[in-house]
């Protein structure tokens, strides 16, 4: 027993020190980072647009209800979790677990392109985030992945994240990341806007 939990603790202690080990190309700029994938795209109307939400802290709400204001005809969905950090540092975040959310009350059959809005948790994707890809019907969908992060969302995570959606079917069509660390309000919702208009260019966005 000692022996597993010493093992345990090891693995843990790699983690959390490979999450906070930043490289200095790794560190994501002041500026947006966004990356558009090739996957066969289309044009879809906004009313057909599903934003999904996760924020622990309220930083990820504001860039998903600034996109919100900005494609005002799309659908806008929290995703709830009673989640507790410890358990998502220590369990769900390490082993890629999905966290407990409360249920999605959405015609998915009504949506052909998601938003989805998250913050990243140790190099990956929020766990509540990750059950919605993992569980909610989207194959074959458009996805756009809006990540938020204190300031270190390397390569190789980025690398995980493309491939976990992409291995349930989903279109991935880009990754936009915004640095919150320090910013404004004004700073923010300016940055979501230039996120969303790299990778949406021809959606129609509310002036
Ligand atoms: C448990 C935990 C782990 C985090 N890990 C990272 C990380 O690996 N890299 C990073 O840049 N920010 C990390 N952050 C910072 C958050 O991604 C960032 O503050 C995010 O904007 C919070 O979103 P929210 O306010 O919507 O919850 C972490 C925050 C928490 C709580």
């Amino acid at each position: 027993m000692k022996k597993f939990i010493l093992i345990y603790l090891v693995i843990i202690s790699s983690c959390i020190a490979c999450s906070n080990t930043n490289k200095a190309s790794d560190d994501v700029s002041e500026k947006v980072f966004s990356v558009t994938y090739d996957n066969d795209s289309a044009v879809i109307p906004d009313n057909e647009t599903l934003i999904l939400y996760y924020s622990k802290m309220g930083s990820t709400r504001k860039v998903a209800n600034k996109i919100y204001s900005l494609i005002p005809e799309a659908k806008l969905v929290e995703i709830k979790s009673g989640i507790g950090l410890l358990k998502a540092v220590f369990w769900l975040q390490p082993f890629n677990r999905n966290a407990k959310i409360e249920t999605i009350n959405i015609e998915s059959d009504q949506y052909k392109q998601i938003i989805l809005c998250s913050p990243i948790w140790l190099q990956k994707i929020a766990s509540p985030a990750r059950t919605v890809i993992n569980t909610m019907p989207f194959k074959d969908k458009q996805m756009h992945l809006f990540i938020t992060c204190g300031g270190h969302f390397g390569d190789g995570g980025q690398k995980k994240l493309q491939k976990l959606v992409e291995s349930k079917g989903i279109n991935l069509m880009s990754l936009s990341i915004i640095k919150m660390g320090g910013k404004s309000e004004d700073e923010i919702n300016g940055q979501t806007q230039e996120a969303l208009l790299n990778v949406l260019p021809t959606q129609k966005i509310a002036s």
